[in-house]
């Protein structure tokens, strides 16, 4: 077999690589180690920035996400039972985010994909990388008992955090921050609607809340809990009961309870891999980088990183210039780090740490204050999350 471009990973980074390839002539293939509903399984955080809706809208798949995304023009930071709106849209002249799950984005780029024809290979196993810093790259796996290879000109590794290709490069080649936190979140999905219109932040001194949401009928919450904790140890009621302690008497009030449809621990960490680029082989989404979720960055960072390299590829079979892929890495990482920063600030200031000291607490509730007293600190905030230009 033969492409243009080998695609490692059917997650949102490789498929969104996949559609804007295709959409400018650049053959590709995608490699998936899972089976397509367990991609679709994953529940993943779902607010795009404006950059990555219209990225969308680009590949063809901008429809159900226009007719059932939630516009969201704010969001509300909770700190010591009190409540601060941030007006998104006022304070960025306009611009919003749109609520829309990972999981309709991915399906939604699967069936574009499928759509055109376009070949994505799951259950892909021992996916392998040869030679993509020498002159005749590919890739190999083993499905159905027989051995497989694809010839290519590139490699873009969209394969996650636990995926092959970072792993695949020497180590002396690559350089890797990391900031691991001592903390999860417990995440319950439930059919009930959400407290609020719009999510709340909500730093407390048991710990920090997230409320958001699906839909008008479909709730999100997370709560932070201890990195050992076991889900299986919360009951619905517990999780209710801790989630209320933990808002305002107003939105705790707004909590309707129900069943959760899932339950869940995730942990939180920062962390970025330099360079991007090797020879052939490319970086994107979170097999470059990963974000804590308090900053709703992770699914936007991969589609910028997504935007630079389509275009880089294109640029290369189109012109016959190769600018944008020698440019990539620097260019992508410039707004990995400021997202990595803003990632950082709201889980920092949000969070109970353990070992925290007085001092430091009456720091988290400074940047508190300074929010609600300064609308030059607000518009920064805002300006981050709706998302830095591409
Ligand atoms: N071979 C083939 N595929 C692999 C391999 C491998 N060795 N390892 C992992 N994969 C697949 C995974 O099964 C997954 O489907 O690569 C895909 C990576 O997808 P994601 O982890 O979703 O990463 P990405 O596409 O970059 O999307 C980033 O997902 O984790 C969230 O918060 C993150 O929203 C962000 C988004
Ligand atoms: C979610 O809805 O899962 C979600 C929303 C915003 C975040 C993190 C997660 O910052």
């Amino acid at each position: 077999m033969r492409t243009q471009v080998a695609i490692i990973g059917a997650g949102p980074a490789g498929l969104l690589l996949g559609q804007l390839l295709h959409k400018a002539g650049v053959d590709n293939v995608i490699l998936e180690r899972k089976y397509r509903d367990y991609v679709l399984s994953r529940i993943r955080a779902g607010v795009l920035e404006q950059g990555t809706v219209d990225l969308l809208t680009k590949a063809g798949v901008g429809a159900r996400l226009c007719a059932e995304g939630l516009s969201h023009e704010g969001f509300a930071l909770g700190f010591a039972n009190r409540r601060l709106r941030i007006d998104l849209k006022g304070l960025t002249g306009g611009k919003i985010v749109t609520v829309y799950g990972q999981t309709e984005v991915t399906r939604d780029l699967m069936d574009a994909r499928a759509a055109v024809g376009l070949t994505t290979i799951y259950e892909a196993d021992d996916v392998t990388l040869h030679d993509f810093d020498g002159v005749n790259p590919r890739v190999s796996w083993r499905k159905d008992g027989a051995s497989r290879e694809l010839a290519c000109d590139f490699i873009a590794g969209c394969d996650g955090f636990h995926g092959v290709s970072r792993t695949s490069i020497p180590a002396g080649a690559i350089e890797m921050f990391e900031r691991v936190y001592p903390f999860g979140w417990l995440g319950v999905l439930a059919d009930v609607p959400p407290c609020s219109h719009e999510l709340i932040y909500a730093g407390h001194d048991r710990g920090f809340a997230l409320c958001s949401m699906r839909s008008a009928i479909r709730s999100r919450y997370y709560i932070q809990c201890p990195l050992d904790a076991n889900p299986a140890t919360w009951s619905d009621q517990m999780f209710w009961d801790e989630l209320r302690r933990r808002l305002d008497p107003e939105a705790a009030s707004h909590v309707v309870t129900g069943p959760s449809i899932e339950k869940s621990i995730a942990p939180l960490r920062s962390f970025v891999a330099e360079p991007l680029r090797f020879g052939k082989l490319f970086l994107a989404g979170d097999a470059a980088h990963i974000v804590p979720p308090t900053g709703a960055k992770g699914l936007n960072l991969a589609a910028s990183d997504v935007h630079y390299l389509s275009e880089a590829l294109i640029e290369h079979y189109g012109e016959k210039s190769d600018a944008g892929i020698d440019g990539y890495s620097a260019k992508a990482l410039d707004r990995i780090w400021k997202s990595e920063r803003f990632s950082w600030a709201m889980t920092s200031m949000l969070h109970r740490f353990d070992r925290q000291n007085s001092f430091e607490r009456r720091m988290q509730e400074a940047e508190f204050l300074y929010l609600e007293g300064s609308i030059a600190a607000r518009t920064g905030l805002a300006e981050n999350y709706v998302g830095l230009p591409f």
